[in-house]
C-alpha cells in the first residue's frame, strides 16, 4: 500500500491502494468523434422520452463500433423504456463482454432481469465511478431528497443496547463520512474506507477520522487484525452486495469478544437477496439470521426501519446488530 501525503490539516490517515489508481469516467469515448456525438446525441433523446428514435440511433452507431460497451449499454437502457427485456438483455451482455470491469454495471442490470448468475455483487469499477461521480451533491442529495437517516437509526439501535462507547470502531463504505459524524461521540478509534477516492476526500476534509482508507471492505476487513474491531458500521452499503457470506466471514475475524456489527439493508420478501432494478441489493431476514448465525455472531436485533426515500416513498429496510461471542 501507498500512503498518501495528507495536508496538514489534521493528523489523519489516507492510505491508497495500489489498485485504485484513478476513477475512469462514466463516459468512454469510442475514439472516433462523430460517433461520440451519436451516443450523446441519443441520451438526449432518452432524456425527452424518445426511446425508439434514441435506439434506432444507437443501433446505428453499434453497426459501426460493435465492441463500445456505453453505447450497448444505452441500448439496454432504452430497450427496457420500449418494455423489450429480450432485447435489453441481449444488449446488457454485449456490455458486459465488452467492459470486463464492469463499469457500467451491466452485470448488475442482468441480475435485476432474472438472470441469476450475472452478479452477486456490485464491480469495484462500478462502485468507485458511481460514488466518484456522485461526491459532491451526496450530502444534500441523501438529507435533502432521500430522507437519508441510517447513521442515526443505528445509533439509536446501539443506544438501545445501552452501549456508549467504543474502543475500536470500522466503518466500512464510509462514504462522505455521515455515519462518522454519528459515531465520532462514541468512538475512541474511528477509521473509515470506501472504494470511492472522491467520497474519501470529502469524508476527510470533515476531520472526523483518524485514519482514511481508499480500498475495498473486502480487502481492508482482510488486513485488520483479527479480533480487534469493538464496533463495526455498514450504514446503506450492504445494498452493493448480494452475497454476505465473505463480508460476515471477514467480520466475525475482525471483531473483538463481545464486539458489535450495526449494519442496514433493504428489506425483500424472496428467498435470499435478490439485485432490484435501482441497482442495490435487498436482502431476506431469514438469510440475515441464517448467515450471522454461519459465522458466531449473535443476532440482538433485526428490525424493520426505512433508512430513506426513493420518488417521496419510503423504501422498506432493516436495521441490524450481531454481536461476536466466544464459541
Ligand atoms: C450509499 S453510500 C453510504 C455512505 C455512508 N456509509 C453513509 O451512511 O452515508 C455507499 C458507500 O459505500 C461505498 N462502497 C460500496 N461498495 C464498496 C466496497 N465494496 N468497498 C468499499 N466501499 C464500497 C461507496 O463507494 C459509497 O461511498
Amino acid at each position: 500500500m501507498i500512503g498518501i501525503l495528507v495536508p496538514s490539516l489534521n493528523s489523519t490517515k489516507m492510505l491508497q491502494d495500489p489498485s485504485m489508481n484513478k476513477p475512469s469516467p462514466r463516459f468512454r469515448s469510442s475514439g472516433d468523434l462523430i460517433l461520440d456525438r451519436r451516443y450523446e446525441y441519443a441520451q438526449s433523446l432518452h432524456q425527452r422520452g424518445e426511446f425508439g428514435a434514441a435506439a434506432d440511433l444507437l443501433r446505428q452507431t453499434l453497426d459501426l463500433a460493435p465492441e463500445w460497451a456505453p453505447a450497448w449499454f444505452a441500448l439496454g437502457e432504452n430497450m427496457l423504456k420500449l418494455g423489450h427485456a429480450d432485447k435489453a438483455i441481449e444488449a446488457f451482455s454485449q456490455s458486459a463482454k465488452h467492459d470486463p470491469m464492469d463499469e457500467f454495471g451491466a452485470k448488475l442490470k442482468l441480475g435485476s432481469l432474472g438472470i441469476k448468475a450475472a452478479s452477486a455483487s456490485a464491480s469495484r469499477a462500478y462502485i468507485q465511478t458511481l460514488f466518484d461521480q456522485y461526491a459532491d451533491r451526496f450530502d444534500s442529495h441523501l438529507h435533502g431528497t432521500l430522507h437519508y437517516r441510517g447513521p442515526l437509526l443505528l445509533k439509536a439501535a446501539i443506544a438501545r443496547l445501552e452501549l456508549k462507547s467504543f474502543a475500536k470502531v470500522l466503518d466500512l463504505g464510509c462514504g462522505t463520512g455521515l455515519a462518522g459524524e454519528a459515531f465520532r461521540p462514541l468512538a475512541m478509534y474511528l477509521s473509515g474506507v470506501d472504494l470511492s477516492p472522491r467520497m474519501i476526500e470529502i469524508a476527510h476534509r470533515k476531520e472526523i477520522y483518524d485514519h482514511l482508507e481508499i480500498a475495498s471492505i473486502v480487502d481492508f476487513l482482510a488486513r485488520q487484525p483479527n479480533a480487534t474491531a469493538n464496533l463495526i458500521l455498514a450504514a446503506d452499503v450492504l445494498v452493493y452486495f448480494g452475497d454476505l457470506e465473505e463480508m460476515f466471514c471477514l467480520i466475525g475475524q475482525c471483531l473483538a469478544i463481545g464486539g458489535y456489527f450495526a449494519f442496514t439493508l433493504q428489506k425483500f420478501a424472496g428467498s435470499s437477496y435478490a439485485i432490484g432494478t435501482d441497482m442495490r441489493f435487498s436482502h431476506n431476514e431469514s438469510y440475515v439470521r441464517e448467515t450471522s448465525a454461519k459465522f458466531s455472531l449473535k443476532l440482538h436485533c433485526l428490525e424493520p426501519a426505512a433508512t430513506r426515500q426513493e420518488a417521496g416513498v419510503e423504501v422498506p429496510g432493516l436495521i441490524g446488530i450481531v454481536e461476536r461471542f466466544q464459541l
